[in-house]
């Protein structure tokens, strides 16, 4: 848990999305599911879903430009990079470290981040930290997520309910000390890591005949328990942050929650007593798409006029590690 000096400030937002749109009826062609059974169980009506020539990457480098145009500063500005994602392009090197070079930069530092559908979140605790140094003025957080290219897709409890894109934010370093990235709690329990996991690939399960016919290198999770603690830690993610600042539900401008599930969300909304017009919601186009998540709604927010001056802005994740965790933004 750490306590952030205010005077770094989201000076941009940006996303991208792949065009293509798959949409419940198209899945529901070719898998045992239906169009009702996943509305009604997660909200979520279409996804975006990545082609060949869309890496990780490549979405995270258009994110970050869209960000940048919107902050008015160019890449040569920047001298942070960190992308979360759990979808990387490889093992390594970086994610970061090919966004760096798509975007015509060298020898500034960057690196990835994992801590899943919470990446952001995390990301936005460790680069306002290190902004603090005075080495850093203009940071860019990426979250960036081809999570089509580790779906089961004859797995129905799982390929329904995921989604491809990215979403970055640039932050700045103001003088102004009465507005910015106020505070962020982040936690991890990871005592269950198979609750939410992508088995193989990794040095504990190297990819071979056996690890590929037994489906390893693909996501798994149980909803159901995942479910369960989501709710109860994103609910604990923004109660700590209100007491922290001394704030009531009702001084919160706009809650941008982690996309997982519209049921998770709502269930969100009553234990912590929040109107629902105060979330920010946009799963139902785009499933869950983990780290990109919170970044794409946070855009997609301040493109339809959802974030005022002045307004406290609170996010909000949960995912696999068990990873959770909340950020108090006042906007500027
Ligand atoms: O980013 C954070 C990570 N993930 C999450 O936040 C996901 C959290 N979990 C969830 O969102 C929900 O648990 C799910 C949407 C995954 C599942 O909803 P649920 O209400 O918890 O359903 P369930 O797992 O209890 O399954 C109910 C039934 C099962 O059939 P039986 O055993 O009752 O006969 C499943 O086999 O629904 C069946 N089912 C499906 N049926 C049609 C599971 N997936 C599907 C499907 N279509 N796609």
């Amino acid at each position: 848990m750490t306590r952030l000096a205010p005077g770094v400030i989201i000076s941009g937002t940006g996303s991208y999305a792949p065009s293509r749109i798959v949409t419940n009826d198209e899945i529901s062609a070719q898998l045992d599911t239906t169009d009702e059974w996943i509305r009604s169980r997660t909200g979520i009506k279409e996804r975006r879903i990545a082609g060949d020539d869309e890496s990780t990457s490549f979405m995270g480098a258009e994110a970050a430009k869209s960000a940048m145009d919107s902050a008015g500063v160019s890449a040569s500005d920047i001298d942070l990079i960190i992308v979360a994602t759990l979808s990387p392009d490889m093992l390594f090197p970086s994610t970061a470290s090919l966004i760096q070079t798509q975007l015509g930069l060298r020898k500034i530092t960057s690196f990835d981040l994992s801590a899943a559908c919470s990446g952001f979140i995390y990301a936005l605790e460790v680069v306002s930290n290190m902004m603090r140094s005075d080495a850093y003025q203009h940071a860019l957080i990426i979250g960036s997520e081809k999570i089509s290219s580790i779906l089961d897709w004859e797995d129905r409890s799982t390929c329904v309910l995921f989604g491809d894109g990215a979403g970055a934010v640039v932050l700045s370093k103001t003088d102004d000390t009465s507005a910015g990235i106020i505070d962020s709690y982040t936690g991890n329990d990871g005592a269950k890591p198979e609750l939410l996991c992508l088995p193989g690939g990794g040095s504990a399960c190297p990819p071979t005949i056996d690890s590929l016919a037994q489906r390893k290198h693909f996501l798994k999770m149980n909803g159901r328990e995942i479910f369960r603690i989501a709710v109860r830690w994103m609910e604990q993610s923004a109660v700590i942050m209100l007491e922290r600042h001394g704030l009531k539900p009702e001084d919160i401008s706009l809650i941008i929650p982690h996309q997982a599930n519209l049921r998770i969300i709502h269930a969100l909304a009553r234990s912590i007593k929040i109107p629902k017009e105060k979330l920010f919601v946009n799963v139902e186009r785009y499933g869950n798409t983990s780290a990109a998540s919170i970044p794409i709604a946070l855009h997609e927010a301040r493109q339809k006029g959802c974030i005022q001056s002045g307004d406290y802005v609170l996010l909000v994740a949960f995912g696999a590690g068990l990873t959770w965790g909340s950020t108090l933004i006042k906007w500027h």
